[in-house]
């Protein structure tokens, strides 16, 4: 099957059903999305399609009818997402294994919904658990990653 990540084109041979979170790992090499539970549970495998987060462990490769974005594809070195910026700025990750879900999560949502109170930025992050709990750094950071989009 063809499946385009990041903006450029790849030919798998892969079953069908087997989840994105595989053929981005093991087939493409594409390591940002990580394996926490496997059951959509933790978020550590968010990746967009189309712009949309969705937990790619519970995604069939062959279900994807859209462009598929990781954390390798969210900014580039020299431009930073926002979002990405706000992480580095407010230091989020502790072990890290999280973070690129809570990212993900983080940048689709505020595509969504730029102006966000607290309690919604809350339950949008509610699905990405963080076993370090840097819960209250997440919160943070994606307020001012919202400030910065705005461009106050
Ligand atoms: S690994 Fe996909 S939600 Fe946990
Ligand atoms: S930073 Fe360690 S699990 Fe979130």
């Amino acid at each position: 099957m063809k499946l385009t990540v990041n903006g450029t084109s790849h030919v798998v041979d892969v079953e069908e059903d087997m989840p994105l979170l595989w053929v981005l790992r093991d087939e493409l090499g594409i390591t940002g999305p990580k394996y926490g539970c496997g059951i959509a549970q933790c978020g550590a495998c968010t990746v967009h399609v189309d712009g949309i987060a969705v937990r790619s462990c519970q995604l069939a490769a062959g279900d994807v009818s859209g462009d598929i974005t990781t954390i390798e594809g969210l900014g580039t070195p020299a431009v930073l997402h926002a979002v990405q910026e706000a992480w580095i700025d407010l230091q989020v990750a502790q072990c890290g294994y999280c973070q690129a879900g809570q990212i993900m999560q983080a940048a689709s949502f505020l595509d969504l919904n730029p102006t966000p109170t607290d309690d919604q930025i809350d339950a949008a992050m509610s699905g990405n658990l963080c076993r370090c709990g840097s819960y209250p750094r997440i919160r943070a950071a994606v307020k001012s990653a919202a400030t910065k989009l705005k461009g106050v």
